[in-house]
């Protein structure tokens, strides 16, 4: 899961797909593109709007994409149009390149939409995040 800091959208998509997969099979991360953020706690409108809805991610601490990342994970979700084409900039061959999709295409195919980036907007931009990203989450997981 990639967005631009790994403080508000992706930390949620990560404890979302994990709260809805087994963890001995599926293996779920989350990464920024910019590396502001690493070693941080997710931003506290996401703890708080993750806590709401049952789910902890204070667990997660920020961290930044790595090409690395390529060959550990078998698909990159991204949040974003500009989190994917920093992505793809990255990626080094073409099975690199097709790991990559945009999460909203998960509920609204074809539409290449974004979930907005909430970290300057109010509280309402997390709850908004959250629902996003949890049914695109719940279309994932009945995949893997
Ligand atoms: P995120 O939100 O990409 O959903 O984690 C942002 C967090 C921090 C910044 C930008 C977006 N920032 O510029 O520091």
């Amino acid at each position: 899961m990639v967005c631009l800091g790994n403080i508000c959208r992706s930390p949620l998509a990560e404890g979302l797909l994990k709260s809805k997969v087994d963890p001995s099979k599926v293996e779920v991360q989350s990464a920024g593109t910019g590396g502001w953020h690493v070693g941080e706690l997710p931003d506290p409108r996401s703890i708080e709007i993750a806590n709401k809805y049952g789910l902890d991610i204070t667990n997660q601490r920020g961290k930044q994409f790595s090409t690395y990342d390529f060959e550990i994970y078998d698909h990159i979700f991204v949040m974003d149009n500009s989190n994917y084409r920093d992505v793809m900039k990255l990626a080094t061959n073409p099975y690199e390149e097709q790991k990559v999709h945009l999460i909203l295409e998960e509920t609204h195919p074809g539409e290449k939409r974004d979930v907005p980036d909430p970290y300057h907007g109010g509280d309402e931009g997390f709850e908004n995040v959250y629902q996003l990203l949890d049914a695109a989450c719940e279309k994932i997981a009945a995949r893997l």
